[in-house]
């Protein structure tokens, strides 16, 4: 008999449904074609033991699957349970009346039980688009799948749930959430909050106008300064997720199978990975291509914290995505693209030894070791980064000190109040949301200076002797401060404040 069953194929962030003929005739033997991988090919095992474990057998027939379309690539084990399902089916073991309503996902081990898949959430979205009745996956992923809505999607543990569904013995119900309160619902975010910082109120200054310009930020400053500890509380102080936003992670954490029991993902994703991390592991990539760290710190902070111990080339592929905000794999038969749009906040010690200029330090560094530290990041990375600000360790009596800070919550609302501002002002434009995005025509319209301002950054750049590249990163930094100012017009004052904030350009660090 010929059964056709549905299972899905994800390529970057999006799914694609493929057909899964199953044909069983007289004769012996199990050929499967359309281009499976030796994952797939190995499904045969898994299946005929998962098969007799549950009471059921591998029909001793001609078993044939095809899997359509043909010419695309089909990869991983989560095609076991679409095939043990169509092969039940086609053999007559099993009612097949219903199977081909549903899209049907999951790994077998040999005792029947399914095993997560990656990709949950964008096979829904396409099943729903496509107008399956439901989705039939393992529990674990069953809350991404949820968050679609007007798709029955059913979380199953073993392969004789689904079959006793299919054969009218059980009936199931859908696991339904309500997306829109998943969204709302507020998460404790008490643990990385502003408050917890004592002093620092200057780099906290720092810190919101980075968050409500979108400017990428360095920390440079001696070890247990707290520089770590600052670029953790950046995530709650931009503004909330919209709901778009929202889907747009989780849909990347759900292909990289990183959700754990999360519906839908409402706090921006702060991600810090270690400094030994490989070039494929950061953009993406590999053979069956997966997110990268870039790419799970979408619409989030990507923190790389001793900016200057990351090998060199995986700093230089970073390069790309941070202008384009996506990644793009090539190989030999297809290209995918992960979203990567992401704030990036680095941190670094003055010097390798970790200390700069500072009489009482442990350990100094000759003037050589310094030279070839900074040297590691100069150039184009550190060109990508608006803000450059030195952190010193709070005294004491200011850790100590029991009064409250000003809590993340607070700071958030003016950084979002500068948002919509540039919102407004970047309206017509498609691929500009905040100023850190502007380019030198944008800049030239939106950050005109007044005479005694222009005089300032004159006088700046010759005294402080910044680089020519310093000029636009001031200028955008201003916009900025006026923004969260509500201030149309860049003065002084903020083009003033905008200066300060270029340390690694001056004179006698990166030279
Ligand atoms: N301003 C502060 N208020 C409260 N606690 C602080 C402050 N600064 C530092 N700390 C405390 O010091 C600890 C060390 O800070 P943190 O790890 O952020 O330093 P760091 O600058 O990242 O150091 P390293 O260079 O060693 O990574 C923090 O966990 C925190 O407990
Ligand atoms: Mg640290």
């Amino acid at each position: 008999m010929l059964i056709k069953i549905f299972g899905s194929a994800v390529f970057g962030v999006e799914a694609t449904t493929i057909t899964i003929e199953v044909n069983i005739d007289k004769g012996i033997g199990y050929h499967l074609v359309g281009l499976p991988d030796n994952a797939i090919k190995e499904s045969s095992y898994r299946i005929a033991a998962a098969l007799k474990n549950n009471g059921f057998s591998m029909p001793g027939k001609k078993i044939t699957i095809n899997m359509a379309p043909a010419d695309l690539r089909k990869e991983g084990s989560a095609y076991d349970l679409p095939l043990a399902i169509g092969i039940l089916a086609g053999s007559g073991q099993i009612k097949s009346d219903l199977v081909a309503d549903y899209l049907i996902m999951g790994e077998l081990s040999l005792d029947g039980s399914l095993q997560p898949i990656k990709g949950a959430l964008p096979i829904a979205i396409k099943a729903k688009h496509e107008g399956f009745k439901g989705f039939f996956l393992p529990m674990q992923n069953a809350k991404e799948a949820a968050i679609v809505a007007g798709l029955d999607v059913y979380g199953v543990e073993n392969l004789q749930e689904v079959i006793a569904f299919f054969d009218g013995k059980s009936s199931l119900e859908p696991l339904l959430i309500d997306t829109r309160a998943e969204f709302y619902k507020t998460i404790d975010c008490c643990e990385n909050d502003f408050s917890d910082v004592k002093g620092q109120e200057s780099i906290k200054r720092c810190m919101e106008i980075a968050a409500a310009g979108g400017h990428n930020i360095i920390l440079v400053g001696p070890p247990g300064a707290g520089k770590t500890m600052l670029a953790k509380r950046l995530p709650g102080i931009l503004p909330p997720m919209t709901l778009r936003e929202a889907l747009e992670t989780t849909k990347i954490h759900s292909v990289a199978g990183k959700l754990k029991e999360v519906g839908l993902m409402n706090q921006r994703p702060f991600r810090s990975p270690h400094h030994t991390i490989s070039n494929v592991a950061l953009v993406g990539g590999g053979s069956y291509p997966q997110p990268g760290e870039i790419s799970m710190a979408h619409n989030g902070v990507l923190f790389l914290d001793e900016l200057p111990e990351f090998k060199r080339e995986v700093l230089e592929v970073m390069r790309q995505p941070l202008e384009d905000r996506e990644v793009t794999i090539s190989r030999a038969k297809f290209t995918v693209t992960y979203p990567s749009s992401f704030m990036l906040v680095a941190s670094m010690n003055p010097s390798p030894g970790g200390f700069f200029n500072d009489a009482d330090a442990p350990v100094t560094s000759s003037p050589h070791e310094m030279q070839r530290y900074l040297n590691k990041i100069s150039g184009p990375l550190l060109d990508r980064i608006d803000i450059h600000i030195e952190v010193t360790p709070v005294p004491f009596e200011k850790l100590s000190d029991e009064r409250q800070s000003e809590n993340s919550a607070q700071i958030r609302e003016r950084v979002t109040k500068a948002r919509e501002i540039q919102s407004n002002r970047f309206a017509e434009m498609e691929s500009v949301n905040y100023n850190a995005q502007m380019g030198s025509k944008l800049i030239r319209d939106h950050c005109k200076l007044d005479t005694v301002s222009m005089q300032l950054v004159k006088t700046a750049m010759e005294r402080l002797n910044l680089s020519a590249r310093a000029y636009d990163r001031i200028l955008k930094v201003s916009r900025t401060i006026a923004d969260l100012e509500g201030s149309e017009n860049i003065g002084p004052n903020h083009i003033g404040e905008a200066i300060q904030y270029r340390s690694l350009d001056r004179e006698g660090w990166l030279g």
